[in-house]
């Protein structure tokens, strides 16, 4: 048994995620999360809301609310959302919690011992406009690196390049859209990163599993010479964690407050110390301080390719840099995006189906499923709606719902609701706890390499080969002449039921529950020896008929829906 410290990227609070966002980090992170528990590790999953700098602020002012107020609005949508998702998260944190306050400033405080810490008189946009100086994604111009043309001032979500808003090319004000701008003087801390160049480089070197998704995009920012240039850790903003190094006031940044990208990995600490503080465990520097235990820890992040350059490079520098025994990810899994039939999903234009959309259309284990089995891992993925009606109808309603319903059924009809005692496994049991052995033993290593497509590929194909040997049995046919031999057929089909719910819940939690509950088994035990799981319900163990499992989706269905999702949302 070992210890997973595993966090997902923190949404940022400005409204709620579409499905794009959903299987770049929470979902595929709370997959892991579950596969680990399953087998029996001890798992501490982490997630948060990000809740300061530009984006909350803009949020905010668009809604008309104080920001502290949306921020805790938001913060309990996206907490109600991810349980309807059922992202089993040990907690679900906010960056603008008092641990990370004093952990950020903590954190400040021992970068500026360190030397690492540069006070810079800067040159920034200010708006005549707008009356105020316009940090990050309150400006918007064209990216200097690949000619995108709604690159925001602090990052190109088309080329991932990290920029300064005075780096955009026709900068423009995203408050007012003024392009009355000019650059005025004011002072910031700076983050030395630089000076870090080599150790990271060795750190990344070591990382010869990580994905290349992962590893490509470190490196190209880490050798292209300004990826890794010094950087602006603090803003002029009104809400956000107020400059200060510990507990004492920085002379001269009075009135500003730190980067959102400076709190919020910090928050993946501070999450920890949340989950304790609100009484859900104990000991929460176990998991992170190397020199209290963490060092036995295995540590993953989540997260979509955009935040790749903040968790390989700027997050390990304020780690390495505080010089303090603080945990190291062990392993980036990033994604690539999901499109939207044709297009970007976008939550600045409302484009594609939001998570609160996604579950007033169906329950979650249908998205689960079809997001985690088109994962966009190796390249972009498209979402398109005849897809998901093929992908949920086929694989979850044919396969795995039809085989339970037609044993559970037929059991009903000709044994009654209990599972039959007579007859003797013979070869085509055998032969199908063979194939299983292999293909369950495969499953793991997927999962445990995080390779969520082949993981749902090969969960697939040992839902299919139970319907073929049911198939084959078909114990329907062999009642008339055998029938001690179709109840050992169906007690072993009744068996490989549960142990399709065992192993199907990292992805369909509800419908293992409601197997599980069907089965009237508590017996979630791993399959590692698969003949023996298959011999758990015995002969005399009473079940009940589930309902169905999954319905079909219709094609008026499909069309309803893409219409209803055409256009912008409201
Ligand atoms: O891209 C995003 O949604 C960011 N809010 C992710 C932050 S992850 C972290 F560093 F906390
Ligand atoms: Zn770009």
């Amino acid at each position: 048994m070992a210890r997973h410290l595993i966090t997902s990227a923190i949404p940022y609070i400005n409204g709620i995620k579409h499905l794009g966002n959903l299987v770049g980090s929470q979902l595929p992170a709370d997959l892991y999360a579950r596969y680990l528990r399953g087998r029996g590790h001890e798992v501490l999953f982490l997630c948060a809301t990000d809740e300061h700098g530009t984006p909350a602020e803009l949020a905010a002012a668009k809604a008309g609310k104080p920001v502290d107020q949306y921020c805790a609005e938001m913060w309990k949508v996206q907490d109600a959302l991810g349980q309807g998702f059922r992202l089993s998260f040990d907690h679900f944190g906010r960056s603008s919690s008092p641990q990370n306050h004093r952990l950020t400033q903590h954190f400040a405080g021992k970068l500026h011992e360190a030397g690492l810490i540069e006070e810079v008189t800067e040159k920034q946009v200010y708006s005549n406009a707008d009356g105020r100086f316009l940090p990050d994604r309150y400006i918007e111009g064209t990216c200097p690196n690949c000619g995108y043309d709604k690159a925001r001032g602090d990052q190109c979500e088309n080329c991932t390049k990290q920029l300064d808003p005075t780096d955009l090319i026709e900068p423009r004000s995203a408050i007012s859209g003024s392009t009355d701008l000019e650059v005025r003087e004011t002072k910031h801390l700076y983050l030395r990163q630089s000076q870090m160049r080599d150790r990271l480089n060795a750190w990344i070197d070591a990382k010869t599993d990580w994905p290349i998704l992962t590893t490509s995009i470190a490196r190209k920012w880490l050798n292209d010479g300004d990826g890794l240039q010094d950087r602006g850790i603090t803003r002029d903003l009104d809400w956000g964690i107020p400059v200060k190094r510990g507990d004492e006031d920085w002379p001269g940044m009075e009135g500003k407050v730190f980067y959102v990208w400076f709190d919020a990995p910090i928050e993946y600490i501070a999450c920890a110390q949340e989950w304790q503080d609100a009484g859900k465990g104990e000991n929460w520097e176990r998991w992170w301080r190397t020199d209290k235990g963490a060092e036995d820890v295995r540590y993953t992040q989540f997260m979509g390719k955009d935040n790749v350059p903040f968790h390989t490079l700027s997050f390990p520098a304020t780690i390495l840099g505080s010089g303090e025994p603080w945990k190291l990810v062990d392993y980036i899994k990033s994604f690539n995006y999901l499109n939207y039939d044709g297009g970007q999903f976008s939550t600045s234009q409302g484009r594609g189906v939001f998570m609160d959309q996604a579950l007033e259309l169906l329950p979650a284990d249908y998205w689960r499923w079809w997001l985690l089995s088109h994962a966009p891992e190796s390249s972009d993925a498209e979402f398109t709606w005849e897809n998901f009606q093929a992908g949920a109808n086929k694989d979850l309603a044919d396969v795995l719902g039809n085989f339970v319903s037609r044993v559970t059924k037929f059991c009903r009809s000709k044994f009654g609701e209990v599972v039959p005692e007579a007859g003797r496994q013979g070869p085509d049991e055998t032969a199908l706890i063979e194939t299983l052995t292999t293909r369950i033993r495969a499953y793991e290593s997927h999962m445990e390499a995080i390779e969520v497509r082949k993981s749902a590929s090969e969960l697939r194909a040992i839902w299919v080969a139970g319907n073929e040997y049911l198939q084959e049995a078909a114990p329907w046919a062999t009642f008339k002449e055998d029938p001690e031999r179709a109840a050992m057929q169906i007690r072993f089909a009744l068996n490989l039921a549960r142990l399709y719910a065992v192993l199907s819940r990292p992805f369909i939690p509800d419908a293992a529950a409601t197997l599980l509950d069907a089965l009237k088994t508590g017996d979630d035990s791993w399959p590692d020896d698969v003949a023996a799981a298959l011999e758990t319900l015995k002969p005399g163990h009473a079940f009940e008929v589930p309902q169905n499992l999954f319905v079909k989706i219709t094609d008026e269905n499909v069309e309803e829906w893409k219409s209803r999702f055409a256009g912008q949302r409201g």
